[in-house]
């Protein structure tokens, strides 16, 4: 019986490699789990495009919205394991979300084959143009004076702007109405239209509109200037030390799907960070290109496990989480 297993189990393998090594033979989906236009998506794209060339196979994006991000995650994750469903989480669905969903359907750090990071990206304070306040400080003081009228955009509960939104809200000491969006690409729309005061959000899908000066933007939540937008302030400079908070977006397989696709994967990944203009376009709207240590997947899998562990005990503290 040991012998037929042993021989079932080098058939399987043997299938396996000779499938891995024929990959991709057909279009690849991603899964991009907000709406159209947002930050996770444009990330998608302009990756994606580099990677089709070097896989030889298109990877066509499928937008699927809902619970901060979260449904389209869960979907993926559920696909078959043959490298043709990849996903594009972040911080929200692979770091903050398990805090928030108590009955998450998957464990981000358990459930996935991760591939790699794709950038990194920093978080912006922005609001409408007719905002009444100049800076961050005169922000921070209308927030507070104003805070039941106030509403604040978001992409869901667990994405990346809802748990970066709900921390400034707790450092200034405000609950405004939240109101959610299939992806921020729809919040900023509304931000645009003035029918929004204000979002914190990802910056390569804030920094086109702050440049054309069609939102306002006070502060960005790193420690350094971005070069992408070098007259907008630090939250230090600007009056908000404690706010320092980036988000990142990162690709993700299905959890059993075969080591050498996983590789094909990153490899085509990794060639895509290489590309000068594929650079261009992320470096362009203030992306932060992950360096080379950084773009393994065992660099990712560190980076699950970590942002998870940070962001339970502060969305804790900032009351986001059912105590
Ligand atoms: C978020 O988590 O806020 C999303 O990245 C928004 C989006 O991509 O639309």
């Amino acid at each position: 019986m040991k012998k037929v297993a042993l021989a079932l189990a080098a058939l399987l393998g043997f299938a396996g490699t000779a499938a891995a090594q024929d990959y991709p033979q057909r279009p690849v989906t991603m899964v991009v789990p907000f709406a159209a236009g947002g930050p996770t998506d444009v990330v998608a794209r302009i990756v994606a495009e580099h990677m089709s060339r070097t896989l030889g196979q298109q990877i066509v994006i499928e937008n699927v919205a809902g619970a901060g991000g979260t449904t389209g995650i869960t979907r993926a994750g559920q696909s078959a394991p043959d490298g043709y469903t990849i996903m594009m989480g972040h911080m929200g669905t692979h770091g903050a979300a398990p805090a928030l969903y108590p009955n998450l359907k998957y464990d981000p750090a358990k459930d996935f084959a991760p591939i790699g990071l794709a950038a990194g990206t920093p978080i912006i304070i922005v609001a409408k143009k007719d905002f009444p306040a100049k800076d961050l400080k005169e922000f921070m003081a209308y927030v507070k004076a104003n805070e039941a009228k106030m509403n604040m955009a978001h992409a869901g509960v667990g994405s990346v702007s809802h748990t970066v939104g709900v921390l400034l809200n707790s450092q200034l000491g405000i609950k405004p109405a939240m109101v959610a969006y299939r992806g921020t690409g729809p919040a900023l729309n509304d931000l645009m239209a003035n029918t929004v005061d204000y979002m914190a959000d990802q910056i390569v899908n804030v920094a086109p509109q702050i440049s054309a000066g069609t939102i306002k933007a006070f502060a960005i939540a790193t420690p350094e200037r971005s070069p992408a937008l070098p007259d907008l302030p630090t939250t230090k400079e600007a009056g908000m030390p404690d706010y320092q908070v980036s988000a990142w977006n990162a690709i993700f397989a299905p959890k059993a799907t075969p080591a050498p696709i996983v590789a094909k994967l990153n490899d085509a990944l990794v060639k895509a960070l290489d590309d000068d203009n594929t650079r261009k376009r992320l470096l362009e709207l203030g992306g932060v290109i992950p360096d080379k240590a950084g773009r393994t997947p065992e660099a990712l899998q560190k980076l699950v496990e970590a942002e998870v562990a940070r962001w339970t005990p502060i969305l804790k503290a900032a009351g986001a989480v059912a105590q």
